[in-house]
């Protein structure tokens, strides 16, 4: 039988609207071109922030964007992205293909573009190749309200009142790209820095560590230990870094290993689960978060583009990542409290892409718009019993689910059926509710490899979906379509 239950008056816990958030690097086509083209560009602009790519973002309300890396914000030195713009030193983005980054993008216009597209903003420090001094400077420059020497420069520069800033991160994927440090080494490093990142004129920060990549268990296991135990202010959130990597197949390709993908995105909830246990033993009361701050597809580059750009097209296989792990990260709402998709435009599982003056909208964009309901709602327990999905030796649940109340009362589950080719009937049965009235919305296509181009930009986009119906008044059925993302509203 494939089955849900939801427990319509059992819910505890808030799925947090960070889960929907955003991440945006200095990597390839992502900041410039992407978000920045400056003020003299024919291109429609506010202060040389594109305004196409603002009024999009606006619509799937970004709860919070990350800045101004990954590995690009171990080499980042603030103080070259304030002041004059044509005075900005120039500096080479060794890490992603050795550009010239002119630094015309720098804490300014990031702070602009949240307050634009009302997203909190993320800032991840430099702990690989920056002083202790250079971060605290900045935490200061950003958010004193005082006379200090950082505070008036942040005047000079024409922003008169600090800003708010919730989230800091103390160094990115310290393991690897941010100075392949050992985890007991970043541990020390992280409780210096992290000291010094002072709570300045009332702002508090929430403080975030590198945490580990993907089944990295030791590196969490240290970091509790070292950290979190010791401390309950200095650490607020571990970072997971969790990629679905196809990496020899380019995201179009038809059948693009599509089991294997499935295989990975599903995987996220063992990963958070048994990070979440060793999490646990040092904080039972889930003070710290699991902040999956950066996730998403990573395929080979689509052909001709430079390597180190990591642009890559969307398909409606990328949709399902996003809906499998979306609903992963919204039933695992008490310990995950942020996630942020790499990345926001045109770099890996991007959603807009840019080309010149065009932009297109990729089904993952849909997703996260259609899931934006999930934002700040309760989530509701539930039970799903799904018929596997079999491929070769190998077997993965067909479906997942996730399900929430938001503040008016309405019921919204969302649904995946990763399988290519079969479609499922399903049976919801709603416990601590009766059900009057039903609506829902799908995405899907006809071919695996569907995406949106700059010449057919309407390729994949959502539907009303008319294959669910309430057959009492606890009770739906459901017939879910191979590889669709629904989403169903119930009061
Ligand atoms: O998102 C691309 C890169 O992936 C980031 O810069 C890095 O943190 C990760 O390895």
């Amino acid at each position: 039988m494939n089955r849900i239950i939801v427990n319509a008056d059992c819910g505890m816990h808030k799925i947090n609207k960070n889960i929907y958030g955003h991440f945006a690097e200095h990597l390839g086509r992502c900041v410039y071109e992407g978000i920045w083209v400056g003020e003299d560009s024919p291109i429609p602009n506010t202060r040389g922030i594109r305004n196409d790519v603002v009024a999009a973002l606006q619509k799937i309300k970004p709860p919070v964007l990350r800045w101004p890396g990954g590995c690009f914000a171990d080499d980042y030195h603030w103080m070259d992205g304030i002041g004059p713009r044509k005075k900005r030193p120039r500096s080479v983005n060794k890490y992603w293909g050795g550009v010239i980054e002119n630094n015309h993008f720098g804490t300014h216009e990031f702070f602009d573009l949240c307050e634009m597209i009302g997203a909190e903003p993320y800032v991840a420090g430099n702990l690989g190749s920056g002083t202790v001094r250079e971060m605290r400077d900045w935490v200061e420059y950003i958010t004193f309200d005082g006379n200090s020497s950082m505070a008036d420069l942040r005047r000079q520069n024409g922003r008169d009142e600090p800003w708010k800033l919730n989230y800091f991160g103390i160094g990115n994927e310290n393991w690897g790209c941010g100075g392949s440090m050992r985890p007991e080494y970043y541990a020390d490093a992280y409780n210096r820095y992290a000291m010094y990142a002072y709570n300045f004129s009332g702002n508090t920060l929430n403080r975030i560590a590198c945490g580990p990549s993907s089944d990295n268990y030791k590196w969490t296991e240290v970091m509790m230990r070292e950290v979190a135990a010791n401390s309950t202010e200095r650490m607020h959130g571990l970072s997971l870094h969790y990629y679905c990597k196809t990496l020899d197949i380019a995201a179009v390709d038809d059948d693009g290993g599509w089991f294997e993908l499935m295989r990975k995105a599903v995987r996220t909830e063992e990963l958070i689960r048994k990070h979440s246990t060793i999490m646990d033993q040092y904080d039972p009361d889930k003070r710290v978060a699991l902040i999956v701050d950066e996730w998403g597809t990573w395929h080979t580059v689509e052909p001709g583009t430079n390597p180190r750009f990591l642009y890559q097209q969307n398909t409606i296989r990328d949709a399902l990542v996003a809906g499998i792990s979306l609903n992963i990260f919204n039933n695992h709402a008490d310990r995950v409290r942020m996630a942020n998709i790499a990345q926001t435009v045109n770099v890996l599982q991007a959603m807009i892409l840019t080309e010149g003056e065009k932009m297109i909208l990729t089904p993952t964009y849909h997703v996260f718009e259609m899931y934006k309901i999930h934002q700040d709602a309760t989530l509701l327990p539930i039970y799903l019993d799904s018929p596997d999905y079999e491929f070769g030796d190998s077997a993965i649940p067909t479906v997942t689910a996730s399900a929430s109340r938001d503040a008016d009362g309405h019921i919204h589950i969302s649904l995946t059926n990763q399988h290519p080719h079969g479609d499922v009937n399903l049976s919801i049965e709603m416990r601590g509710t009766h059900l009057s009235s039903l609506s829902g919305r799908i995405l899907t296509a006809d071919i695996q490899n569907a995406c949106n181009t700059f010449e057919k930009p309407d390729c994949v986009v959502t539907k009303e979906f008319h294959c669910a119906q309430i057959v009492s008044d606890t009770e739906l059925k459901v017939a879910l379509p191979s590889k669709s993302v629904v989403v169903l509203e119930l009061s």
